[in-house]
């Protein structure tokens, strides 16, 4: 029984915890505790799973209508709340009274109707309030409490005055009232009262207005960090008329213009920006999307600018202004065809020019104090640059002239600008009339682009002097034989190196020498195999190292035991890895590396056909153990086959040899002339007998019979058994065999009497004569395979001493050899 309880009371309690964490779901977890988001989950409340620490709500597209200060449970750490587009038509008082810590607001999108009188009366902290397209028609409203705010963001309303409640001028951080995108077209003096007493640098934008008369002096003793007025005015004569109307205003930086995406639209005045002389900025940030048949003033009310920035325009030359305070100089694309000729801006700083069609370039001069130069992306083309084109500028350390068509260095070409320290020429194709020396005297440089300037390496000297190179890009050329080993040397502060998509097959060990702060090593695209540089002593600082895109098969074992130390990038991908068992060692490296190599999965078998890719991460090492096993099983079983082979050869090599002859040599055996009459197979402990009696009766008496005796006639070199088989045997009509003790006990006898035997019965020739010299025991006799046999069958001839009998032996045995069949 207590048991039971026990078990429905866990089941309750885990339908609470399902039900609690099912609610908690309905918003997504950013930060734990911190960050959370309800975005369009349909939701009518807030949940309260949430906890109270949190501090960031994103409760966007839901429904939340009306607003009250039943809706929020206490959040006293939230922050941040964004209740963007929630159906929220109402707001009542003390609404925010549970989340009153609040430092940002968002309303954007509702369709607020009513704003309670106290609704935001809570929000102390509140810094933020944001009221985008909430259906607003004034200013008016009830911030009053808000002492803390900073940004009030009031746009795509129908606001018609920009007319601010009075205490705004008592918020003393207040800087930001943006009013983009609503309904004013008239500002009066009495609408910016609020304005001229905040008195502080104030952010303040109103484009996309339609502006048409300001009233002049209503921003006299204005001072304002930013003006937005882009796209601010009905008409270009109401511009024209709203900026003169400026007077007295001071801006800080100034946006004007259009939008980019806005038509551009004829002007019927060459001076239509002059109202801009009405009052003070300092810079100018301008999208024009006006032109004009012939010359527009653009830049005469900017004289007094600081920073100038040009971002899109129609302007097609730059007609010359006194500058006398500017410091940098922006144009972007404009219809400009010639960069313009700067010069003598005392205070110039920075220049950039980055059209997008091409120009032409003829210098700029006199410019002291130019540090930064950005002529890129203006598909120019130099000859002699490049110190003709800079003069009396000695301070530049930036040159950027990537990008563009073609630059010829001349000899000597950075003369006088040896403060430079970043150089860039990417993309643009460069003629080196000398490599020798083209970088003299850029001691301080230690940024230099070079990459894909189509420029092929011959002299060893071409970086010299730079010490200080720091970064070296040079994708994308080419080296002369050999250059490669010294081209890098002495760049010894060295640590970024880009030679990428360069052609290169081969690296020595002593190209990278001396370069000690080396750390990220580019080398992809290139044809490599071999990676044997890398443990190069003076390349221990290298972290990254990105060889991609080459031809490595495999790296050696000796590399992979000695990489940097600190290496934590290493980019092998797209290589036509060898996932064969022989490189079972370097796959492993792969598999257990994985989290330091880059792009793991791009590194591809290419053992296997081009269409499967398998990853060499996937490569099946267990295979390989099996397989070795089995070649090393086959290997064994192959030894032991050989050895028994070799053994059973060995053991009976002559029969084999016989046999060979036998099925070879049989046939062309029998046209073969006799050299011999017989061959006489005895023992050596008989030869006495057989020479003195055997050889002096046959050989000695007429008609002379010609005898073949193994200690006499047989061929020096040639093997025993093959002389035997080809001299004795096949060399001879006929075979005489001397039995007697010793040739029984001599297995040598043996065998060349079992070699004749068989050979004449092949040849179905009775042709072996047995001479018995003494008595065997039949016992013995038995041993010598067919020997007992043939003397049963065939008749055999008995030596004796006693002179008769001698006689008639001798006359049989001539009778015999002499026999033909
Ligand atoms: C400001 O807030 C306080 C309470 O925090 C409230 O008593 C007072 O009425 C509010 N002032 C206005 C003008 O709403
Ligand atoms: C903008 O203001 C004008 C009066 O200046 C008014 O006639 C017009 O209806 C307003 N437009 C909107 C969208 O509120
Ligand atoms: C505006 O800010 C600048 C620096 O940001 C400061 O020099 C200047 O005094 C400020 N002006 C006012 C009115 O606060
Ligand atoms: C530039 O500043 C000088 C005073 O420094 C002033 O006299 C002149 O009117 C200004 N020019 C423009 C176009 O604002
Ligand atoms: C040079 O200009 C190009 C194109 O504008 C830019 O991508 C590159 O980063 C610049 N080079 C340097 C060193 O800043
Ligand atoms: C190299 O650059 C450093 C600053 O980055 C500078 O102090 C040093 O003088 C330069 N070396 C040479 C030889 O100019
Ligand atoms: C490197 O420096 C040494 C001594 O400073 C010099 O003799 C050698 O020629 C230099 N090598 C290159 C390739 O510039
Ligand atoms: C490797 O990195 C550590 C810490 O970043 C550094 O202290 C050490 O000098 C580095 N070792 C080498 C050989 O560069």
């Amino acid at each position: 029984m207590l048991v039971l309880q026990k078990e429905s009371m866990f089941l309750l309690g885990s339908i609470l915890i399902l039900l609690h964490t099912g609610h908690g779901q309905e918003c997504i977890k950013i930060i734990k505790d911190m960050d959370y988001s309800c975005a369009g989950r349909k939701l009518t409340h807030i949940p309260s799973s949430l906890p109270i620490t949190v501090r960031t709500l994103d409760f966007s597209f839901n429904f939340l209508n009306p607003l009250d200060n039943s809706v929020f449970p206490l959040l006293v750490n939230l922050q941040v709340l964004d209740l963007t587009r929630c159906h929220i038509h109402y707001i009542d008082d003390d609404t925010f009274y549970n989340v009153k810590n609040l430092t940002t607001l968002i309303l954007s999108g509702n369709p607020v109707t009513h704003f309670g009188s106290g609704c935001f009366n809570s929000l102390h902290n509140l810094q933020r309030l944001v009221l985008v397209d909430v259906g607003l028609d004034s200013l008016q409203l009830p911030l009053n409490n808000l002492t803390k705010l900073q940004e009030l963001k009031v746009g795509t309303n129908s606001i018609q005055f920009m007319t601010l409640p009075s205490f705004i001028s008592t918020f003393k951080n207040f800087t930001l009232l943006d009013l983009h995108a609503n309904n004013i077209s008239i500002i009066k003096t009495d609408h910016t009262v609020v304005l001229r007493e905040i008195g502080r640098n104030m952010t303040l934008i109103l484009s996309r207005n339609p502006l048409l008369h300001i009233e002049p002096g209503a921003f006299k003793n204005i001072y304002l960090k930013e003006l937005h007025i882009q796209a601010a005015f009905v008409s270009l004569n109401a511009q024209k008329g709203c900026l003169q109307a400026l007077t007295g205003l001071t801006v800080d930086k100034l946006f004007i213009g259009n939008y980019r995406m806005v038509m551009r639209m004829k002007v019927s005045n060459a001076d239509y920006l002059d109202g801009l002389c009405s009052f003070n900025f300092n810079e100018v940030y301008f999208v024009q999307k006006e032109w004009y048949d012939s010359e527009m003033h653009v830049f005469r009310c900017m004289v007094n600018a600081t920073k100038i920035t040009v971002k899109r325009g129609y302007i097609k030359s730059m007609e010359y202004i006194p500058f006398h305070r500017l410091k940098e100089l922006y144009l972007g694309p404009t219809l400009l065809s010639v960069i313009p000729f700067i010069s003598k801006i005392p205070s110039l700083e920075k220049l950039m020019v980055n059209n997008k069609l091409p120009m032409t370039f003829h210098g700029i001069s006199d410019l002291p104090l130019l540090r930064h130069v950005d002529l890129s992306g203006n598909t120019l083309i130099l000859m002699g640059c490049c110190s003709s084109f800079f003069i009396g500028t000695p301070n530049i350390r930036y040159l950027n002239l990537s990008r563009n068509s073609e630059i010829g260095l001349d000899t000597m070409p950075f003369f006088g600008l040896y403060l430079l320290e970043v150089l860039d020429f990417h993309h643009t194709k460069l003629f080196l009339t000398f490599h020798y020396g083209i970088f003299k005297g850029l001691k301080n440089l230690y940024y230099l682009d070079i990459s894909y300037t189509s420029v092929t390496f011959t002299s060893y000297m071409t970086f010299q002097d730079l010490s200080n190179l720091t970064v070296l890009k040079m994708a994308g050329n080419y080296f002369s034989r050999d250059t490669l080993c010294s081209l890098l040397q002495n760049l010894t502060s060295l640590e970024v190196l880009d030679i990428s998509h360069c052609g290169i097959d081969e690296i020595s060990m002593i190209s990278f020498k001396g370069m000690q702060k080396l750390q990220h090593l580019y080398l992809s695209q290139n044809m490599l195999m071999v990676l044997d540089f890398l443990v190069q002593p003076d390349l221990k600082q290298l972290t990254s190292v990105y060889v991609d895109k080459n031809s490595i098969t495999s790296i050696s074992p000796n590399v992979l035991q000695n990489l940097p130390i600190n290496l934590s990038v290493f980019d092998l991908s797209s290589n036509p890895i060898d996932c064969s068992c022989s490189q079972i060692d370097f796959i492993l490296w792969i598999i257990e590396n994985q989290k330091f190599l880059k792009e793991p999965d791009n590194i591809i078998c290419k053992t296997f056909s081009p269409s499967s890719d398998l990853r060499a991460t996937d490569f099946d090492i267990d295979s390989c153990v099996h397989n070795k096993r089995l070649t090393v099983g086959l290997v064994i079983c192959l030894l032991i086959v050989v050895f028994v082979i070799s053994l059973i050869v060995y053991r009976f090599q002559f029969h084999l040899r016989y046999c060979c002859i036998l099925l070879s040599g049989y046939r062309s055996a029998r046209q073969q002339e006799c050299s011999y009459d017989a061959f006489v197979i005895f023992s050596s402990y008989d030869e006495v007998w057989v020479m003195t009696e055997l050889v002096e009766n046959l050989e000695n008496s007429f008609p002379p019979i010609q005898l073949c005796l193994h200690m006499r006639d047989f061929e020096a070199g040639k093997s025993i058994a093959a002389n035997i088989i080809e001299e004795g045997i096949m060399g001879s009509r006929k075979v005489i065999v001397v039995v007697s003790q010793h040739f029984i006990d001599s297995t040598w006898c043996r065998f060349e009497f079992e070699m004749a035997q068989s050979w004449f019965i092949m040849e179905r020739n009775a042709n072996i004569i047995i001479i018995i010299l003494e008595d065997v025991q039949e016992k013995k006799m038995k041993k010598v395979i067919g020997l007992h046999k043939h003397l049963k069958k065939n008749t055999y001839l008995k030596w004796s001493r006693d002179p008769l009998s001698s006689m008639r032996f001798w006359i049989r045995l001539r009778k015999a050899i002499i026999a033909t069949k």
